[in-house]
This record gives C-alpha cells, sequence and structure tokens, in this order.
C-alpha cells in the first residue's frame, strides 16, 4: 500500500560538476532498482543540471529547503513556484534548518503551505533532541512537531514525514530499528487523529538519522518504516545503490 522511498539528502555537498559525477556514477545502477521510489535532493545549484541528467529516468529529485513567499524582496531566499519547475518533492523542516536558522514549527507549517500550494510535495521533518528523548519527552515532541507543522494542511496529498531524531543524524549512532519504529507509529496515530485512519495507513514515515548499508534492512524491515532519508551515505555511490537495493529486494 505505501511504496519504499529512499532519498538523498545531499545536505550542502557537491558543486554541480560534482554532483553531475555522482548523478552518472549512481544513474544506471538505480535505473535497475525496482519497487521502490528513488529520490536525490542536490544543493539548489545543481537543481537544473541534475533535472536534465534525471530526464529520462526513474529517479526524482528534491530540494533541501523553500522559503514560504512566492516572490518580492527576499535576497537570497528560493521560492516554491521557483521549485516546482525542477522538482517534485521539498525537504521541510530539517533539524539543521531548525538548530542552524531557527526554524519553528510556525515558520515550517508556513514552507510546508506554500510548498503544497504550489504543487510540490513536503517530506516534513521530525525529530527529538538527545536531550528530550532523556527526559521523556520524545512522544510530546514529535507529536507537537507534526501538530503544529501541519496546523491548517486540510489534505496530505503525498506530503512524506521524516523522522530523524537529531541525536542520529550525522553521528553515526543510529537510532536501533526497534525504537524508530516505535516514534513513527506514534506520528503515525497522531496524522491518524488528525486526517483518519485511512489517510495515516497511506501515509509515508520515513527513518533518517545515520542510515548505511550495514543497517537498512535492520529499519526497512520494521512494519511502520516506509523508507529513508539518507544523509552522508547518499554522497557514496556505492552505498547509495547498497541501500536502494536492499531496501527492494525485500519487496515490502
Ligand atoms: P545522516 O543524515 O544520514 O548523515 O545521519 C540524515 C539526514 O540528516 O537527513
Amino acid at each position: 500500500m505505501r511504496i519504499p522511498m529512499i532519498a538523498g539528502n545531499w545536505k550542502m555537498n557537491t558543486t554541480v560538476s560534482e554532483a553531475t559525477e555522482l548523478i552518472n556514477e549512481i544513474g544506471p545502477g538505480l535505473e535497475e532498482v525496482e519497487g521502490i521510489e528513488k529520490v536525490i535532493c542536490p544543493p539548489f545549484v545543481s537543481l537544473c543540471a541534475a533535472g536534465d541528467l534525471v530526464q529520462e529516468s526513474t529517479i526524482k529529485l528534491g530540494a533541501q529547503n523553500v522559503f514560504y513567499e512566492e516572490k518580492g524582496a527576499y535576497t537570497g531566499e528560493v521560492s516554491a513556484p521557483m521549485l516546482a519547475e525542477l522538482v517534485e518533492y521539498v525537504i521541510i523542516g530539517h533539524s539543521e534548518r531548525r538548530q542552524y536558522f531557527h526554524e519553528t514549527n510556525e515558520i515550517v507549517n508556513k514552507k510546508v503551505k506554500a510548498a503544497k500550494k504550489a504543487g510540490l510535495k513536503p517530506i516534513l521533518c521530525v525529530g527529538e533532541t538527545l536531550k528530550e528523548r532523556e527526559a521523556g519527552q520524545t512522544k510530546e515532541v514529535v507529536t507537537g512537531q507534526v501538530k503544529e507543522s501541519l496546523a491548517g494542511v486540510e489534505k496530505l496529498n503525498g506530503l512524506v514525514i521524516a523522522y530523524e531524531p537529531v541525536w542520529a543524524i550525522g553521528t553515526g549512532k543510529a537510532a536501533t530499528g526497534k525504537q524508530a519504529n516505535e516514534t513513527i507509529g506514534l506520528i503515525r496515530s497522531a496524522i491518524s487523529q488528525l486526517y483518519g485512519k485511512d489517510i495515516a495507513q497511506k501515509t509515508r514515515i520515513l527513518y533518517g538519522g545515520s542510515v548505511t548499508p550495514a543497517n537498512v534492512v535492520e529499519f526497512m524491515k520494521e512494519p511502520e518504516i516506509d523508507g529513508a532519508l539518507v544523509g552522508g551515505a547518499s554522497l557514496k555511490a556505492i552505498d547509495f545503490l547498497s541501500i536502494c537495493t536492499q531496501t527492494a529486494s525485500l519487496g515490502k
């Protein structure tokens, strides 16, 4: 019912020529992987070149951020209508944006609405810090982020959620499959409360945080986990291919 998704978040890595090289490296192998959705999210400046390269392929593109105004005097920002000509997905509310660029749930909510208005599918990121987990606040934090980020959003229409515990991102300390499954179950319940059971069952919820070829199966075997948002390992062609191939071979 839910097609697994593997999305590569390249973050602030790769120049245009490096991005081109990486896509050329992963392209042929990825083309052979069937039954899952394969998404790459290069930096803004590489999206045009990436679009040309994946045009004839099954690889989809995402952006890593978006501004919530449509156009105007917002120097340096990129709007949803601009992205809509280039990508299908957009990552919104990544913990690095929340941490370094002070994005609140309110800002994330505006971005989600702007993205949806332009026809983009948000990959909405939520996740607790280590301090919050240790204080037993995981459920409260994560469901609060979901509810506030989706306030006033009537329909999800293909919106994807990524559960990324902040303590697991880029640290090499991934959550366990069980931990991720449990929290993703809580997120699905929150979606069910907001949009009904049917929509909750249809909505894909990914895990993110130190996913590698060595642990992807542990996550993908869990019933609530519908895919992965992959950072570091998405920059190594061989690793990203392996993560996609292993996910597809589970035949979820
Ligand atoms: P990581 O990043 O795989 O390098 O931990 C994941 C993410 O931030 O999306």
